[in-house]
Parts: structure tokens; sequence; C-alpha cells
């Protein structure tokens, strides 16, 4: 295969996106009657994604993804979002999965998996494009639950379950409750990674390295709040799956140029640039290269740059790797 990074189309990846929140709505209204479901309150006027706030945004996040239901619906939703993805240029993306919400949702984690993997294979076959998962455990739902999800995950593993992280409500649980979750995952050789510095400060990123051992961080923006702790992300070579859109569409900066992923960067930490729940923050993985390019004058060459951090830092096999430089 050609170096998907020598040529062409500005090669993308994605290291964060949630498979439930990267949920067409068409496809959420489709399935709505498909199962007879009332989904009243789903949507605002314009046919978009109705919530005003993070707990709301979660509320409305449940709900869409309790429509999902049977293994097919979750091929199709990956099949889908990959082939969107595709289309914009990307040769690889993480889909973060949750178990939790597919047991909501009375689906088991084998047929879970089985219907997003069926799915990635097909966008793969139509378009070349790679693509693994990782399992997360919701922090709001409780360490038991999230050492749950370790356990599930590690006791059927699954070719294309590379990482397991944390997502869900920040500003609840501290980190050292989610130890033994990732020291479980971590051993079983998954690849870890934890949302801290949304909605919480810089103590909260130290925290998820320290506790958790990770060295990816979903988000990780807060950090620029303690300027030790942006010296220690960039000398450990800690790696930023940075969403800019989720960011401002949540209300924690006013505009992108107010953004600190430039400082970040100039400080010399590892960033990526990924779109978190694209159309529930009305983004794409395109729009965020494309914004980021226009508000801080990033060139072709840094966003390349950038593409390849992802890859250098992704969890898959080296072989894999190597045919994605
Ligand atoms: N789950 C889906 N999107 C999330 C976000 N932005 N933060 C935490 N948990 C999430
Ligand atoms: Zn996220």
């Amino acid at each position: 295969m050609e170096a998907p990074l020598g040529r062409g189309p500005l090669p993308k990846a994605e290291l964060h996106v949630h498979v439930e929140g990267a949920a067409p709505p068409d496809l959420v209204r489709r399935l709505a009657e498909k199962y007879s479901v009332d989904i009243g309150g789903l949507f605002n006027e314009d046919g978009g994604y109705d919530w005003q706030d993070f707990s709301s945004f979660l509320a409305v996040y449940d709900k869409a993804s309790r429509l999902f239901r049977a293994p097919e619906d979750y091929a199709l939703l990956s099949e889908t979002y990959l082939r969107q993805l595709a289309a914009e240029g990307a040769i690889y993306a993480e889909l973060t999965i949750s178990p939790d919400h597919a047991a909501g949702a009375g689906l088991s984690y084998a047929a879970y998996v089985g219907g997003l993997a069926e799915g990635i294979e097909r966008a793969r076959a139509e378009t070349g494009i790679e693509a693994r998962m990782i399992a997360i455990g919701v922090r709001h739902f409780g360490a038991q639950a999230v050492e749950r999800v370790a356990l599930q995950v590690t006791g059927a593993p699954h070719p294309l379950v590379t990482g397991f992280g944390l997502a869900g409500d920040e500003r609840e649980g501290h980190p050292a409750s989610f130890a033994r979750a990732f020291r479980i995952a971590g051993e079983a050789g998954l690849g870890l990674t934890a949302h801290a510095g949304e909605f919480a400060g810089p103590e909260s990123v130290a925290a998820a390295l320290d506790f958790l051992k990770v060295r990816r961080i979903g988000h990780g923006v807060r950090a620029i709040e303690d300027p030790a702790l942006v010296e220690r992300l960039a000398a450990e070579g800690i790696v930023l799956e940075v969403c800019p859109g989720s960011n401002l569409a949540l209300g924690l900066y006013g505009a992108l140029r107010f953004h600190p992923v430039n400082l970040l960067r100039r400080a010399g930490c590892r960033i990526t640039l990924n779109s978190d729940d694209p159309p529930f923050f009305r983004t794409t993985l395109g729009q965020e290269y494309a914004s980021c390019a226009e508000v801080f004058g990033w060139s072709r060459e840094d966003l390349i740059a950038i593409t390849g951090c992802a890859i250098d830092a992704a969890f898959c096999d080296d072989e894999t790797r190597a045919a994605l430089r």
C-alpha cells in the first residue's frame, strides 16, 4: 500500500470519538421507528440533539444510546461513522465503546463488540480505514461498574478491542478508586487512557497520571492552568486527545482563539485532534483540523505531524502502525 502520509488529501487520525456519540440523528430516528419508541425531547426544532449543559448532554446521550438494541444496529453505526470519517481523509480511528450503555439497551458485551466489529470490517473493506475499539467504564456509574467493564474486556479478549478507558462525569469519583480497574486492564496488555482536565482542573490530570498509569489523556486541556503540569506532560511525552469543538460546545472556552491547544502544543505537549461526539457538538474531524489550521495558523506540515502523533500513540500493533506511516 502507498504510504498514506505521503501525498494526496490531508491524512487524519482520530483517537477519541465515542461511538454512541457519533450516532447521526437520522439513524437514531430510524431506530426509534424500528422499535416504536417515543423520542420526544431528544431533538430540537433544527433536527439536532437537544441539550443545554454537560448534565443534559449526558442524559440525551444515554437516551439516544438506548435505541441501539441489536448487533446490526451497532454494525450500521460503526460502518456509517467510519465511512464518513474516511471520506474526510481519515486513515485510522479508535472508537470509544461503552459496554454499560449497550447493557442498558439489553445487549451483551459479546453481541455489542461483535456488531461493532462487523461494521468496522465493512468500513475497512469499503474504504481502507483502520479502526480499533477502546472500552470505557463510566465514571459516574461508580468504581465497581468500571472494574466490571475491565473484567468483561479482559475476560473475553477481542482483537479489535485494544484499549481501556474512563469517561463520564469527571466531577464524580477520585481516580484512586479506579486504580484497580486500570491495573487489571493494563496487565492484560490494553492501552490505557482516561478523560481528565475537561470538567476538573490540573489536579485531575495529575491524579489520572499517578493513579491510573495512563500515557494518554482524554482532553487534558485544563492542564494549562498549571505550568508545572504542562512541563510534566511535555517531559513525559503524554499524549493529549484534544477535542476543541467539544470544549467549545460544552462551554469550557468562549471561542477557539481562547482554547489552549496551541499553547499546549507550543509548550512541547504531544497533541492530537479529535471530535468526541461529533453530531452532538455539530462538528466533524475534518472541521477540527480545518478550524485549528485557520485560527492558529497551522500549516499542512503541522497537521500532518498531528496525525503522525496520533499514529505513534495509537493502541494498535506495530505492523499496523508501520503501514499507516
Ligand atoms: N462521554 C461522551 N462524551 C463525553 C465527554 N465529553 N466527557 C466525558 N464523558 C463523555
Ligand atoms: Zn470523550
